[in-house]
């Protein structure tokens, strides 16, 4: 975790959620080994020419009539891309093109109406599975009763539901009618909804009773009504029944039931509406450095046509194959990975409802064997708790359908990284370490797998037609080896297109403008540190704002400030990421009380319900500490990078430049206890 490091080196990564020692292992990481793709797997690969970095430098931007061509367009586009506004980038303008269409009519036209399209496994055991025929058919008729519900083009359709059909089935409904989707995680509590859903205007909620966390039944209506009682504007409501008898709900005025307008619609046919190719597909709200998140605006044309190609070119998917993205449809990984991706081109997506330890901690591999998934997705927390849980888990099931792994949200440590290699893919599948964000709408800096040879730890070149690049706090190279601040130099057609409503934070949070005699270049900042190699790999050293990743998942530390400074009796707050060994980093929450008020048990678990409350349990944080007061700098700037190494249990650094260098001591010593 590095958070301010302008003028200074960040420092290195030291998560390590190593158990699987071994001084052989030890030898071959130290050595810093790379690993070439078995030739099986570059033989039969989607991309395996290495001329393609090269082809797409010398034809750029028109190289990105590659992923353009991966769609069917309505009218063809006129332009590539159009800078003349940068940086607010049009990518293939005057074309237009329907989402819903790519993902569905054109496979069911082209004889793969009967070919799985979502094949789903619910928590309890149950399946279901969507052909593309039944997927259009389904997509059509709720598309239909969202009219009915008044829902017209370009309304915003907030999204709050968990793993289940209904959600990618919604979305599709949405773009095929060119109403943006707004998804708001499941995890999420109704707060956080509310914020979303008041930022978007969204007028329309489609939602569910509950549903099956490790066995049990969760309210999830509870929720969704609470939030919608924060919300300004009025709301038509839908729900999706997916408790049966288990939970009982009322619909009330302005809710509608999923099943009866489905069926009150079904056999409705809807015309995919003809979207121009920068017309918003999606809204996804993400944090940011402020309290308030961002609602990150993704296009129909650019997004999709980049969400095609690299699932295409990095994810090798081919329409044959059964591809499994285990993340949540909630974040953007879902979105680009589980839903507009993979059904692009045809492929058969799975989508696992549950989490990865029930009812057994084989419950992935047991998935994975009985669909015989060819290609694997997941995030390196997920496989540093499969490395603690142990070996004997994959062992106990036949993996060897899988030909590809990749890994997205965090760093991943050379040990977890050689752990997926050799235990679930068995020493013979490549694995993609991608780099990417919600901003970006797609991965941007990883290897080919049917190219490049692989490096643990280090994400990859930047893909073809990517130019990433590694400066320093003045926009300088930074030389091989030294870190920096990665950057990306030139536009691609998955990139954010602006934050809704906001033109100005887009600008301010992404962007700086360089000018130099020949032109004006701008430089989007992800804020992210890296580090480059002699070979032009980059490795990702952290956030470098006051974003902190917990277990993949991105958190604002001020949204979690916030929260703790509005429970009663708080302060003051400051909130940084410490090191943990399964998740990355963990909240920790250092806070002053006001006077009188005494640091008891029920105090901190007041804070934690107050972050569970505006945030979700995801971001609840790992330790509460009580102090009287925070470490500051002479200008009255909280030191958090001290706060951070207080957190990952580290050597404190300088405390000569505060003004109340004793403070230090008192909090390291509160948190060791
Ligand atoms: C941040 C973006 C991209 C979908 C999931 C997260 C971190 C992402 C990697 C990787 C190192 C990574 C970065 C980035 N990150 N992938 N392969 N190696 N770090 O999306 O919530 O928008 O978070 O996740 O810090 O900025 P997100």
């Amino acid at each position: 975790m590095v958070s301010i490091f302008m003028g200074e080196q960040p420092p290195e990564p030291t998560t390590d959620g190593g158990t699987d020692s071994g001084e052989e292992l030890e030898a071959r990481l130290a050595a810093g080994e790379s690993y070439d793709p078995p030739e099986s797997f570059v033989e039969q690969a989607n991309v395996n020419d290495p001329e393609i970095y090269e082809e797409f430098e010398e034809n750029w931007p028109d190289c990105w009539e590659r992923a353009a061509d991966l769609l069917t367009w309505f009218e063809d586009y006129e332009t590539v891309l159009e800078d003349d506004d940068a940086p607010f980038y049009r990518w293939f303008t005057g074309g237009e093109v329907n989402a819903s269409y790519n993902c569905l009519d054109r496979h069911v036209e082209t004889g793969g109406k009967n070919r799985a399209a979502i094949k789903w496994e619910g928590e309890l055991g149950e399946t279901r599975t969507y052909t593309y025929g039944d997927l259009l058919y389904e997509v059509e008729a709720f598309a239909t009763a969202l009219r009915d519900l008044g829902v017209a083009e370009d309304d915003v359709v907030t999204l709050y539901m968990p793993m289940i059909p209904e959600l990618p089935i919604a979305m599709l409904a949405c773009a095929r009618i060119g109403a943006p989707h707004s998804v708001v995680f499941a995890g999420f509590s109704a707060d956080a909804l509310a914020t979303r859903m008041n930022a978007a205007d969204s007028e329309y909620l489609v939602t569910c009773d509950g549903y099956y966390r490790r066995g049990d039944a969760l309210n999830h209506k509870e929720k969704a009504d609470k939030g919608l009682r924060g919300v300004e504007q009025d709301v038509e409501t839908v729900i999706v029944d997916r408790l049966g008898d288990e939970l009982n709900h009322f619909l009330g005025e302005h809710a509608h039931d999923y099943d009866e307008l489905v069926r009150a619609h079904e056999g409705a046919s809807v015309e995919p509406v003809s979207r121009d190719a920068e017309d918003m597909l999606f809204l996804m709200y993400t944090s940011g450095t402020t309290g308030q998140p961002k609602g990150v605006k993704h296009t129909t044309g650019g997004y999709l046509s980049y969400a095609a190609w690299t699932t295409h070119a990095v994810l090798d998917v081919k329409p044959e194959d059964t591809y499994w993205c285990a993340a949540d449809i909630g974040w953007i990984t879902g979105h680009s990975y589980i839903v507009y991706g993979p059904l692009a081109l045809g492929t058969t997506t799975m989508m696992y409802e549950g989490t990865p330890d029930y009812p057994e901690k084989d419950r992935l591999w047991e998935l994975l064997e009985k669909n015989d998934v060819d290609i694997f997705y997941t995030a390196p927390t997920a496989i540093r708790a499969f490395m603690k849980w142990g070996k004997q888990y994959p062992e106990g099931r036949d993996l060897s359908s899988l030909r590809l792994l990749g890994t997205v949200g965090e760093p991943i440590n050379p040990r977890a990284w050689q752990w997926y290699y050799d235990h679930i893919g068995g020493g013979e599948c490549p694995i993609v370490d991608t780099w990417w964000q919600t901003e970006t709408g797609g991965m941007m800096i990883t290897t080919l797998p049917g190219v490049g040879e692989m490096k643990p730890g280090a994400a990859g070149p930047p893909l073809p037609g990517i130019d990433a690049q590694v400066v320093d706090a003045v926009g300088g190279p930074v030389d091989p080896g030294n870190a920096g601040y990665l950057t990306v130099r030139r536009p691609w057609p998955g990139m954010l297109r602006t934050l809704y409503n906001n033109d100005d934070r887009f600008i301010n949070e992404y962007w700086r403008e360089y000018s130099d005699e020949d032109a004006d270049e701008w430089v989007y900042f992800p804020e992210d540190g890296a580090k480059l190699d002699e070979d032009g790999y980059i490795t990702i050293l952290g956030r470098v704002d006051d974003v902190i990743n917990v277990s993949g998942h991105r958190l604002g530390t001020m949204e979690i400030e916030s929260a703790i400074v509005g429970v009663d009796g708080v302060a003051e707050a400051a909130v940084v990421g410490g090191d943990h060994d399964v998740k990355g980093n963990a909240v920790y929450a250092y806070v002053i009380l006001e006077d009188g008020q005494d640091p008891t048990e029920s105090m901190r678990d007041r804070i934690v319900g107050g972050v569970e409350d505006a945030i979700g349990p995801i971001a609840r944080p790992e330790a509460v500490v009580f102090t009287p007061e925070l470490p500051k700098t002479r200008s009255g700037k909280i030191m958090r990078r001290l706060l951070e190494d207080i957190a990952s249990g580290e050597e404190l650094g300088e405390t000569s430049t505060l003004r109340n260098p004793e403070v230090v001591e008192d909090i390291a010593e509160s948190v060791g206890e």
